[in-house]
């Protein structure tokens, strides 16, 4: 390996070798879990895409298996999805005894993106094209990255399916995975962009138990925070036209480096799981790790929730990772002085997880003798001995966080911009002084989810040295840690 060894996460997956980005083809077979991926197998940038495919039993323990769907002379591979054609609505799984996983997903070659159809007999570790190819075409250069949900009330199967330069999302019906209709578009909608991509659909549960539709659509370039993001809109689905609740634009991340989020079908009692590439078209061909590129986040159960302002919002949480938990340090109640400072050594290459709650004391905001700006902020920080810092914080007068990797050296690039912050938008606690954090450092990989889980950073991190010191600062004013737990993660003790 030339470079990249200690990014390369324990958790997180990644490709052997060369590059990936987008999830594909997430299904639960009834035994496994299915995650394929755009992959060049051959060279860490985006070329001769194909489908690379793993396999799990727990969505954090991934098997490497063989090439699951090629590059042909019909074009790329580009994104898709896998269903369960469970009662061979298809016919094309007569006579099959394994799980009858149907593949749909675009062939791109130049001036022409269409969308194919491959069934699997051998648990998916191989495909068939179907002899019809395509089973959609509109004749268009750039119509992409399929997704298919069965839709219950209309017994039908239904695609999203991202009309690139228009700006918006196809829906299309069908009986048989085969002949397809037009049902509706969706968009333009939320931010003004150049390229809507990877559509997907689900439905999600709210704290009352009720269903919404939620419709994802990753957009590239045009972020506020530059390139790539996922958007979310949630509201209602008849069968044919999707209808958002409100105008309010959504974003999964708020950082950069969570695209093209898919979710797996087929999950046991409805349940909705994401996964997102952790990456971004501004750099990921150009990342400091030469022999592979390209990390997925952890995969994500997701629930949606109102918010202190009454909106509706999603709430994303780590799934299943409480298995691979070693705990290194457990507390309650430490009290952190105004400027006091606290050191905790971290151990090097490994995965460390900390969840923690704080609550800032009184604001001296209220003082009528206070003079000057009221600073009072709270600060963890990933550092090292050689100066490098990675750190997230709460400013308790404005109750915003941040996320700052801009202090690592291993990664220079114009638009691997450094910081990133987010209002948590109202206490969701009694006591609006308190805000916790969860957080992930994996190698390259870092995840931040904070204010229950209501808001989420995925970001890419480069430090020239390993990190191995947690530091705890306080500004301004003093910090009671109700609670702090710190874990390291391991998979293969488990
Ligand atoms: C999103 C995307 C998709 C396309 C794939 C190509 O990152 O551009 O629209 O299908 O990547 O690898």
């Amino acid at each position: 390996e030339k470079t990249g060894k200690q990014y390369r996460p324990s958790v997180h997956f990644t490709p052997p070798t060369g590059f990936m980005n987008d999830p594909n083809g997430l299904v639960f077979d009834g035994t496994q879990y299915h995650l394929y991926y755009q992959h060049n197998p051959d060279a860490a940038y985006s070329a001769n895409i194909c489908w690379g495919h793993a396999i799990s039993t727990d969505l954090l323990s991934w098997k490497d298996q063989p090439i699951a769907v090629p590059d042909t002379i019909d074009g790329q591979a580009f994104t898709g999805c896998a269903v369960l054609d469970t009662h061979n609505s298809s016919g094309l799984f007569a006579g099959s005894h394994g799980n009858n996983i149907a593949a749909l997903y675009t062939r791109a070659r130049p001036g022409r993106q269409t969308q194919f159809l491959a069934t699997s007999r051998n648990n998916g570790q191989s495909f068939e094209e179907y002899a019809g190819n395509p089973v959609l075409d509109i004749e268009s250069p750039n119509f992409r990255d399929p997704q298919v949900v069965y839709h219950e009330p209309t017994r039908k199967w239904v695609m999203v399916i991202a009309q690139v330069d228009q700006h918006n999302i196809g829906f299309y019906a069908s009986n048989d995975l085969i002949h397809w209709t037009h049902l509706s578009n969706f968009g333009p909608a939320g931010l003004p962009t150049v390229n809507y991509e990877c559509p997907n659909l689900i439905q999600i549960r709210d704290e009352s138990g009720a269903l919404h539709w939620v419709l994802f659509v990753s957009i590239n370039p045009g972020s506020p925070m530059g390139g790539s993001v996922t958007q979310y809109f949630i509201g209602t689905f008849d069968g044919a036209v999707f209808r958002p609740y409100d105008a309010i634009l959504r974003l999964t991340d708020f950082a950069k480096d969570a695209y093209a989020l898919q979710v797996w079908s087929n999950m046991p009692g409805g349940e909705a799981v994401n996964i997102a590439w952790m990456g971004n078209w501004q750099y990921c061909q150009e990342l400091p790790t030469q022999d592979w590129r390209g990390a997925m986040s952890l995969p994500r159960s997701m629930t949606l929730r109102h918010d202190p302002n009454g909106y509706l919002r999603l709430v994303q949480v780590p799934r299943g990772i409480e298995s691979l938990r070693h705990p290194m340090l457990t507390e309650q109640g430490a009290y952190l002085p105004a400027d006091g400072r606290r050191e905790i050594a971290l151990p090097r290459g490994k995965a460390i997880e900390i969840v923690i709650r704080l609550t800032a004391d009184e604001s001296r905001q209220t003082d009528p003798n206070a003079s000057g700006p009221v600073i009072e902020r709270f600060e963890l920080a990933f550092a090292n001995a050689e100066g490098e810092r990675l750190s997230i914080g709460y400013d308790a007068p404005s109750t915003q966080i941040w996320l700052d990797r801009g202090k690592l050296r291993g990664f220079d690039h114009p638009f691997f911009t450094g910081r990133f912050a987010a209002p948590i938008n109202g206490a969701v606690y009694s006591n609006p002084r308190s805000v916790d954090l969860h957080l992930v450092l994996d190698g390259c990989a870092f995840e931040i989810y904070a204010n229950e889980h209501l808001e989420t950073a995925t970001a890419l991190v480069y430090p020239e040295r390993p990190l191995d010191v947690l530091r705890l600062e306080t500004t301004g004013v003093g910090f009671t840690i109700d609670s702090l737990a710190i874990y390291t993660l391991d998979k293969t003790m488990c």
